[in-house]
C-alpha cells in the first residue's frame, strides 16, 4: 500500500505547489511510483509537472463531477515513475457542485482507493484555502505536509491549520499524521529566514524537517518550462534541497 501526503497551508504563495512538484519527482528519481494529484484549480501542478493544457484532457474535476474512470485522468511525465492527475480552473466548480451531496469530503479519498496500491506514494498538492477541497485532500491523506515560508506571520495561520487537522482527526480521518511542518524560501543572509526558523523549531520541536528549502531562484524558473527542478538544472541548491527532501521522506518510511 502507498503512502499518501497531503501538502496544504492555507496561506498562499508558501511554496506548496513547488513542493508538491519536486517531492514527487525526487521520490521518483529514488525509484519511487509516484501519483501528483493536483487539487487546486489553479493548476500549477499540472503546468509546473509539465502536463500540457488541451481542451478535451479529462481532469481531476471529470472524475469527481462526471464519473469519468481513474485511468481516464492520469497522464504520463518526462519521468518514467512519475504520473500526474491534472487540474484546471473547472475544478473550483467542484467545490460549489459537492455541497449537497453526501459523502462530500470522501471524494477524492475514494477516487484515489485503487490508485493506492498500485504507487509508492501519492502527493496531494493543496489550493490555499481551507474549504472543501482541502478538506477532501487531508481526508485522502495518511499524513500533511505544511510547507512555511520563511517571513513575517509564517505562524501566522498555523494555528488555524493545526485546528482543522485536530477536527479531521476526530471525525473524517483519524489516521492523519503530521508528515512534518517544511521551512520553504529560506534566505541565509537575512536574520529573518533565521528567526522564523528558531521560532518554528522552539515552538514545533521535531515536527518541523531536517531539510530547509533555500530561496533560489531557478525554482521560480522551473515551472514556466514545464519542469520540475531536477530536469531544469539539476546542479542548483533548489534541486539539491528537494532531493534531500524527498531522501528524508523516505526515511520516514
Ligand atoms: N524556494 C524557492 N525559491 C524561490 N522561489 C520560490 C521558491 N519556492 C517557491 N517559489 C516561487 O514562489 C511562488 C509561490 O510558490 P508556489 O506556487 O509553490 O506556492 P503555493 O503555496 O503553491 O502558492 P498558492 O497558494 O497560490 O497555491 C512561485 O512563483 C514559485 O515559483
Ligand atoms: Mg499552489
Amino acid at each position: 500500500m502507498g503512502k499518501t501526503i497531503a501538502i496544504a497551508n492555507q496561506k498562499g504563495g508558501v511554496g506548496k505547489t513547488t513542493t508538491a512538484v519536486n517531492l514527487a519527482a525526487g521520490l521518483a528519481v529514488e525509484e519511487k511510483t509516484v501519483l501528483l494529484v493536483d487539487a487546486d484549480p489553479q493548476g500549477n501542478a499540472t503546468s509546473g509537472s509539465g502536463v500540457i493544457r488541451e481542451k478535451s484532457r479529462k481532469t481531476l474535476y471529470d472524475a469527481i463531477s462526471n464519473q469519468v474512470p481513474l485511468e481516464n485522468i492520469i497522464f504520463p511525465t518526462e519521468f518514467p515513475l512519475l504520473w500526474v492527475i491534472p487540474a484546471d480552473k473547472n475544478l473550483a466548480g467542484a467545490e460549489i457542485e459537492l455541497v449537497d451531496q453526501d459523502r462530500r469530503e470522501y471524494k477524492l479519498k475514494e477516487l484515489l482507493d485503487v490508485a493506492k496500491s498500485e504507487f509508492d506514494y501519492i502527493i496531494i498538492d493543496c489550493p490555499p484555502s481551507l474549504g472543501l477541497l482541502t478538506v477532501n485532500g487531508l481526508t485522502a491523506a495518511d499524513s500533511l505536509l505544511v510547507p512555511i515560508q520563511c517571513e513575517y506571520f509564517a505562524l501566522e495561520g498555523v494555528t488555524e491549520l493545526f485546528d482543522t487537522l485536530a477536527r479531521l482527526r476526530r471525525s473524517l480521518n483519524p489516521e492523519l499524521t503530521i508528515e512534518g511542518l517544511l521551512l520553504t524560501m529560506y534566505d541565509e543572509r537575512t536574520n529573518l529566514s533565521a528567526a522564523v526558523a528558531r521560532d518554528l523549531r522552539d515552538f514545533y520541536g521535531s515536527q518541523v524537517l531536517d531539510t530547509v528549502i533555500p530561496r533560489n531562484v531557478r525554482l521560480a524558473e522551473a515551472p514556466s518550462f514545464g519542469k520540475p527542478i531536477i530536469l531544469y538544472d539539476i546542479r542548483s541548491r533548489g534541486s539539491e534541497s528537494y532531493m534531500q527532501l524527498a531522501k528524508e521522506i523516505l526515511n520516514h518510511g
